[in-house]
């Protein structure tokens, strides 16, 4: 046993002195070395990229406004309501039994950015417009009641928009976004 005991304490000598010397020529022992390096040159790198990484998530405020609620109750018929959302204005707006009809009139009207009146409010909710109030040439807010279609007209250079926020004359190039949103009741959506 003493026997055993002296050899395991000689090869662990050996093991020491190679590991202190610079020409180790294991090769199975230079694959861990490097390994292990690799390893720590990658904790030190995850210890400085955490910090940048933990600014870039979303503070618990931008998180909140990621998505909103909206109560239609506060809406009255024919009336828009602008709600800040990512720092966007959207227009929820409330349509009149005429809006709507001169919308769906308007479906097959040679469109520049074709889209059914239908395909921009949720099914069976023809009244309700929900739409990012951002003109789609330069970032421009429109104003409703102007211009030739009854809908929106953009004060910056004259593009004119429908009562489905649908881009009828003028720069721009694309309807009025609809933003991503559901109805979580009868009388309230939830946007984003
Ligand atoms: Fe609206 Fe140019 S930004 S028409």
């Amino acid at each position: 046993m003493p026997r055993l005991r002296k050899r395991r304490d000689e090869h662990e000598v050996a093991d020491t002195a190679a590991a202190a010397s610079h020409g180790d020529d294991d090769p199975s022992r230079r694959d861990f070395i490097n390994i292990a390096a690799a390893a720590a040159a990658a904790g030190g790198v995850a210890a400085v990229a955490w910090p940048l990484i933990d600014q870039m998530n979303p503070s618990g405020d931008t998180l909140a406004l990621s998505s909103i609620e909206f109560d239609l109750s506060k809406v009255q018929l024919g009336q828009q309501v602008e709600v800040k959302w990512r720092s966007k204005p959207v227009f929820v707006r409330y349509r009149t039994p005429k809006e709507i009809s001169e919308a769906v009139g308007a479906d097959n009207a040679g469109l520049r950015d074709p889209a059914t009146d239908a395909s921009r409010h949720k099914p069976g909710k023809p009244q309700w417009l929900v739409l990012i109030g951002v003109c789609t040439h330069l970032g421009c807010i429109p104003n409703f009641g102007q211009g030739p279609y009854g809908g929106w007209l953009c004060p910056c250079h004259g593009s004119v928009y429908d009562t489905s926020g649908r881009i009828r004359a003028g720069p721009a190039p694309l309807n009025l976004a609809v933003p991503d949103y559901s109805f979580e009741s009868d009388t309230k959506i939830k946007i984003g």
